[in-house]
């Protein structure tokens, strides 16, 4: 959560492209944002309660635009509620120096009380500011402003990107990091730092995936590393494939719509490279995924986060039945803390679209250490849970920048159910002519797919987002495959329109959930052919006893005639249908919240990469 930005030129001004920067990390938090700028021996900040637009407005003085030095934030609130006031860059109010930081300073209480002991004044009710003040503790005994970071990066605990500048016979700008990201650059005659490369591909996209314990100190044209314990240590350069087009919106209206509709794109990215035709089977890039270390194991433990875990307990679904390998699913917030008991030779599979969720890591970083081999499903390629896997399978679907998780879901699903034949045929589980017929089923997909993003769909869902746009909660239900689907498509209508919604096994409803039922309340059911499609029929006709109005999404004929309305999905094999499936229910979210107002690409309180507890 929140982003942050740098960059040192060497002439030219920087204002305006930490503007940009700080518009491309805006997902990450936006209920405030700042900068500090220094082109003398000045540092001047501005910061604003509320949206970029505000800060914008409060530069167009164009007083500082000629800056050739900068640090911005924009802020997902954790201490101190959104205002001018708490709004990040902060100082130690010598008007020398300026920090912005990405985390939370676990024991801020302790050294604020200690600060103010020595007759430091306090003006936020942030933690970030206690940093400012010990690294203005440090400057004004003369270390030099790398020396002065280190110095006060070791006396705080918790978790920390920062980028911290400073001004006295020359300006000095230092980054550093203690678990979520940060990437810094060089270019001729600049440099950059950002909390993602989004930030800097305007820039360039070689860029440099500083590691937790790094600090790294910019200057036009250079970038040096060092450890917080002073030592040197150097970094690869990866170059960045996504360019800047992809983080745009392409003409759509939100990045959620254009995310929604290059998704037929990110199947075949995401699959076709990978498949054996011939061989039944499937092969991912670089070690870790060939048949004796698949053959070794005895069990695989999904941990994830929101809309990942849901595609975590789809490949559940068809890792247990196309491999026959037993998988334990488990929200990475409460594997870390519950004390896990773990087989020998199991892996932990980390999924994750950001690869920097602060909850995924550390599951994934315990499991290692309990002895599981860590491999991961991500779609960002300098990612933590990249670096920190022994195995990746990237899912290459592009920046993803609504907040709501769409493409980075079906790409997961897809690795999923990929992972799930690669082990079924290195287990041999999974004869090859099977192994065909799956992954025939997965090239027909894309044209399915591109079939049920047409007007037609679009029209028929708005027409049942209009019908609900009162209505005061929802119920989504489904089975087998299908259930975690229900799961995601409540999710996604909670996260944008800020309605109650409810996923739920269709079979358990009876069980309890059923009470709640009134005449009129809309259930959206999921159903396909397969396993447990009469048993969903079933669940219908019983929330329709009860007066339910029921929507059905699948390819289900016999569920779309019983249903008060229905979004008909192209068939296809029970273990795909979750691509189609969930389609229906991304847009059904997409109207609900666009007739209700919502900001789609920004709901509240919400932050694209969560990289806090
Ligand atoms: O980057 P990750 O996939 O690790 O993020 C996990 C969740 O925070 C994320 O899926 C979240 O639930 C989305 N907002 C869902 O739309």
């Amino acid at each position: 959560m929140c982003g942050i930005v740098g960059a040192v030129a060497r002439q030219g001004a920087v204002l305006q492209d930490l503007v940009e920067g700080l518009r491309k990390l805006e997902y990450r938090g936006y209920d405030s944002c700042g900068v500090a700028v220094a082109d003398g021996a000045e540092i001047a900040i501005r910061r604003k309660v509320g949206r970029l637009t505000e800060l914008e407005a409060l530069l167009a003085d164009g007083a500082l635009a000629s800056a050739r030095a900068g640090i911005g934030h924009t802020r997902w609130a954790t201490h101190g509620k959104p205002s001018d006031e708490n709004a990040h860059p902060h100082s130690d109010g010598s008007g020398r120096m300026a920090l912005v930081h990405n985390g939370i300073i676990e024991n801020y209480l302790e050294l604020r009380r200690e600060l103010q002991a020595e007759g430091r004044k306090f003006s936020s009710e942030t933690d970030t500011e206690v940093l400012s003040h010990l690294v203005g503790r440090e400057l004004a005994r003369g270390l030099s402003l790398a020396d002065a970071g280190r110095a006060a990066l070791s006396r705080v605990h918790g978790y920390y990107a920062i980028a911290v500048m400073a001004v006295g016979k020359t300006f000095e700008l230092v980054a550093a990091r203690q678990g979520p990201p940060l990437v810094v650059a060089a270019t001729a005659d600049a440099a950059w730092c950002a909390s993602d490369v989004l930030a800097l591909l305007p820039h360039t996209r070689d860029v440099i995936y500083i590691e937790d314990g790094d600090v790294a100190e910019l200057s036009p044209g250079k970038v040096v590393l060092s450890r917080v314990d002073g030592s040197p240590v150097s970094r690869p350069v990866r170059h960045i494939d996504w360019d800047e087009e992809a983080a745009s919106k392409r003409g759509f209206p939100h990045f959620m719509l254009k995310e929604i509709f290059e998704q037929p794109d990110v199947l075949a990215r995401t699959a076709f490279d990978r498949i054996l035709q011939l061989e039944g089977d499937v092969a991912f890039e670089g070690d870790g995924w060939d048949d004796a270390g698949l053959k070794r194991l005895e069990r695989l433990q999904v941990v994830a986060c929101g809309t990942a875990l849901h595609a975590g307990y789809i490949t559940k679904y068809l890792v247990e039945s196309l491999a026959r390998l037993p998988v334990d699913v488990d929200f990475a917030s409460e594997f870390r803390y519950r004390g896990p008991v773990l087989v020998a030779n199991t892996a932990v599979l980390a999924i994750s679209q950001s690869g920097e969720t602060a909850d995924t890591l550390a599951a994934m970083r315990l499991a290692r250490e309990l002895g599981c081999r860590p491999v991961s499903i991500c779609n960002v390629k300098g990612s933590t849970v990249v670096r920190e896997s022994e195995a990746v399978i990237l899912t290459h679907a592009g920046p993803e920048i609504g907040v709501a998780s769409t493409k980075a879901f079906v790409a997961q699903v897809i690795a999923g159910f990929m992972l799930a034949v690669r082990l079924g045929r290195a287990r041999g589980v999974l004869a090859v002519d099977d192994g065909r017929r799956l992954l025939d089923e997965l090239r027909c997909l894309r044209p399915r797919l591109e079939g049920l993003l047409t007007e037609k769909t679009l029209s028929a869902v708005r027409r049942i987002a209009e019908k609900h746009v009162k209505a005061k909660g929802f119920f989504f239900l489904g089975r087998g495959v299908n259930f975690p689907v229900a799961l995601e498509g409540a999710l996604k209508l909670k996260e944008i329109s800020y309605v109650h919604a409810e996923g739920y096994a269709a079979g358990e409803m009876k069980h309890g959930p059923i009470a709640l039922i009134e005449p009129g309340m809309p259930i959206v059911v999921i159903n396909s052919p397969g396993k447990v499609a009469e048993k969903v029929r079933s669940n219908i006709e019983q929330v329709k006893a009860r007066g339910g109005h029921v929507i059905a999404i699948g390819a289900d004929r016999e569920s779309l005639a019983l249903a008060d309305d229905a979004i008909e999905v192209p068939d296809t094999i029970e273990w795909l249908s979750p691509v189609l499936n969930v389609v229906p229910l991304q847009l059904f979210a997409y109207h609900h919240a666009l007739l209700r107002g919502c900001d789609i690409d920004k709901p509240r309180n919400l932050a694209k990469s969560v990289t806090v507890e």
